[in-house]
């Protein structure tokens, strides 16, 4: 007899990485706490200074690169022997796919891409195989190439495919984020009546979410092994 399979979906933020190294961006010593977004994270920031921008991601590749995923991750894409598992994550690092997991949909971009910064060429990504984007990269066109991150008043493009996969979950996991950032946030209420919603958070006792959902005060990594088990416990009954 085949079993059904689940629709099981991961919305994950900075803190599914926080135990791989990754800065957070609000929590106390969080990114944003030491840099300015309208320095560093705008088309704004770009215009005026471009090094600066480059420099600033640059350094976060460069954590990214040096650090590795860890137990939360593993957890998840270890579970697609199980069940397959969507990821939705707002993370530009590229722990999920280093993990494992196979299904990954970035929210706000990839740092190990770039793309133009010239008009019209959205949708064109380059690889970035090291560390450093360097002043002198330039797209095909000719223009500066710039790191693949959603910046602050721009649009995000994935959001209408999120949503579609958020539609159809039968179980929504949120993970590690303040959902303090619009339209992302939003998503958490695309779901439909019958989907079960868990939030994994630290502090997610403060966090005003509807009633329904199951909160779990605790680190990614511990948080997610209970989940999954809970729900490992489901599948294998029938
Ligand atoms: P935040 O920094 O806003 O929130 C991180 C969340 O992770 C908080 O709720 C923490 O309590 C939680 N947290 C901290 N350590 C944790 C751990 N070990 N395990 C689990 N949770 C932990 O980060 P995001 O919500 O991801 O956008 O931020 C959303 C967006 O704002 C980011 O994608 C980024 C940022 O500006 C762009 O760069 C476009």
């Amino acid at each position: 007899m085949t079993k059904k399979l689940l629709n099981i979906v991961v919305f994950s933020g900075a803190g599914m990485s926080a135990e791989s190294g990754i800065p957070t961006f609000r929590d106390s010593n969080g990114l944003w706490e030491n840099y300015s977004i309208h320095e560093v994270a705008t088309p704004q920031a770009w215009k005026h200074d471009p090094d600066l921008v480059t420099k600033f991601y640059n350094q976060r590749r460069k954590n990214i690169l040096e650090s590795i995923p860890n137990e939360a991750h593993l957890e998840i894409s270890r579970f697609e022997s199980i069940n397959p598992i969507t990821v939705i994550t707002q993370n530009i690092d590229d722990l999920h796919e280093r993990s494992g997991s196979t299904r990954v949909l970035h929210l706000h971009g990839n740092i190990m891409q770039s793309k133009s910064s010239g008009p019209d060429t959205e949708k064109a990504y380059y690889d970035i195989n090291s560390w450093e984007l360097k002043s002198t990269d330039k797209c095909p066109d000719g223009y500066r190439l710039r790191p693949h991150v959603v910046w602050f008043g721009e649009e995000v493009y994935e959001l209408s495919n999120a949503a579609k996969i958020i539609k159809e979950a039968d179980i929504l996991i949120v993970i590690g984020t303040s959902l303090q950032v619009y339209p992302a946030s939003g998503l958490i209420h695309e779901t439909n009546p019958d989907c079960k919603r868990y939030i994994i958070d630290p502090k997610c006792e403060e966090m005003i979410v509807p009633s329904d959902f199951v909160k779990v005060n605790s680190s990614a990594s511990a948080g997610i092994k209970t989940v999954l088990e809970n729900i490992k416990k489901v599948l294998t009954k029938g």
